[in-house]
């Protein structure tokens, strides 16, 4: 099939290229030439593990491009809206600019029967605003939600655990229902769940996926506050209530919380969209789950002053993660940054490093001091900081290294990654997050 994809960030790059790798012919659209220049080159804009192979196969293969002209939607069948939806400037709502412009731009290059699929995360009630200006143009607006994880993404997007799928009512609804079956035909094929809805039930199994998601982690953060009063390790909490079926230990990591470009502004948008709709108090528990989810960078830094005397001026503090998580180049909302940032603005000298999100981390703040090379970063470090668990710095660094490239002996887990026994064994202070 022939597929147009606007917006070639995170989520329609990904999708753009996984189409094609399962078949399509697709064009991938965005405003920004320097991002369409990367992609034509085959070169991921960002890291994402997978996504590199997949566009120089999809460009070498002739069924991948990408252009900045929207004129190129033309002609396909299907056109994916995988803009952003940021939060708004001064406000906790969803900032729509992007969406309206990219449906603006497509509507004139649009055919009778095109389906326009929006894949962006959007508050309730935005695809009913949208469909009449996509019918009048003779096509059927579906939403269709993207749960892919970076990391992740490339797998998430060709083999997801479920496909959903808002689409208007009767024949319609029903025919674009048959061409979005066609266009995921592996996953079809394989059984995996289609679940077909109305556009406001699709707009909410995304955003109520991610307060979910939220919820959970700040869930095991608040137990991780309590632990940390009465002596209770929150690490063995965890795997005690995930041996239960019904709560699971997936997503019950305790540490400095979650960040990135989805959770943080979802559930903010979330309680915004619900107070417009009269109903704040249905989710006015996000809230708390954004309150308790910040606090524990509080938390991060208190522990770093506490354990380094009561002060970091002047302190030597390498801080392992910029990531909002680990395999990603990502550090919009990033926790592990912001936990850098904070103990730079004590007066810490602050090192950071990252495997991957050095440059990212540098452009939004400068201020901070970049080394690459784990091992130099560690170098005469008074503490060692643990933000985003890699595998290098939570399996890959053994204490006995870090003993070798420093005299100091204070190592803070804001992700609950190390092995405080073998840390310990080795001479260090180890502090965790609702852990004694
Ligand atoms: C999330 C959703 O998982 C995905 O389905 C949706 O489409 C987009 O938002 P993503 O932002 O890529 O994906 O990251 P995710 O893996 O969900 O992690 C989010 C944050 O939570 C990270 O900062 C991570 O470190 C943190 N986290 C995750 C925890 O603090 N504890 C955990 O147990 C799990």
């Amino acid at each position: 099939m022939r597929l147009s994809v606007i917006g070639c960030g995170y989520l329609g790059a990904v999708h753009a290229a996984a189409m094609a790798s399962i078949g399509h012919e697709v064009v991938g659209i965005d405003v920004d030439p320097a991002k369409i220049e990367a992609l034509s080159k085959g070169e991921a804009p960002f890291f994402e593990p997978g996504l590199q192979e997949i566009l120089i196969e999809g460009i070498s293969s002739g069924r991948l491009s990408f252009t900045t002209d929207v004129s190129a939607a033309a002609g396909a069948a299907v056109h994916f809206i995988g803009v952003g939806t940021p939060q708004e400037a001064g406000g906790y709502a969803a900032d729509l600019t992007y969406v309206n412009a990219a449906i603006d731009a497509l509507l004139p290059h649009l055919s009778d029967g095109d389906v326009v699929a929006g894949k962006s995360t959007v508050p309730v009630g935005t695809a009913a605003e949208l469909a009449p200006r996509v019918t009048a143009a003779g096509a059927t607006l579906v939403w269709n939600p993207e749960f892919l994880r970076e990391g992740w993404a490339v797998q998430d997007t060709i083999d997801p655990d479920r496909l959903v799928a808002g689409v208007p009512a009767g024949a319609e609804g029903e025919r674009a229902t048959e061409i979005l079956r066609e266009v995921y035909h592996p996953a079809v094929a394989k059984g995996t769940p289609f679940i077909v809805t109305d556009y406001a039930t699709a707009e909410l199994v995304k955003v109520s996926a991610n307060a979910f998601l939220a919820t959970k982690i700040s869930f095991i953060n608040a137990m991780a506050e309590i632990a940390e009063v009465t002596g209770a390790d929150v690490t063995q909490l965890a795997d005690a209530i995930g041996h239960d079926a019904r709560i699971g230990r997936r997503f019950l990591g305790a540490g400095i919380g979650f960040g990135g470009g989805c959770l943080p502004k979802d559930i903010r948008a979330f309680a915004a969209r619900a107070e417009e709709l009269g109903r704040g108090e249905s989710v006015s528990f996000l809230r708390e789950v954004d309150a308790i989810n910040l606090r524990r960078r509080d938390r991060a830094v208190q522990l770093v002053i506490d354990a380094l005397g009561g002060s970091v001026v002047d302190k030597n503090v390498t801080v392992l993660g910029a990531a909002f998580k680990p395999f990603s180049d990502d550090v919009r909302d990033s926790p592990a940054l912001d936990v850098a940032v904070r103990l730079y603005g004590l007066g810490a000298k602050v090192v950071v490093t990252d495997p991957q999100a050095i440059e990212n981390a540098r452009r939004v703040h400068p201020q901070l001091d970049y080394i690459t090379d784990r091992d130099e970063a560690i170098r005469d470090a008074d503490a060692i900081v643990l933000v985003t668990e890699w595998d290098e710095y939570r399996r890959e660094l053994a204490p006995e290294l870090a003993s070798a490239l420093t005299s100091g002996r204070v190592v803070v887990d804001g992700r609950n990654g190390l092995d405080a026994a073998a840390w310990r064994a080795a001479g260090w202070s180890y502090y965790g997050m609702g852990r004694p």
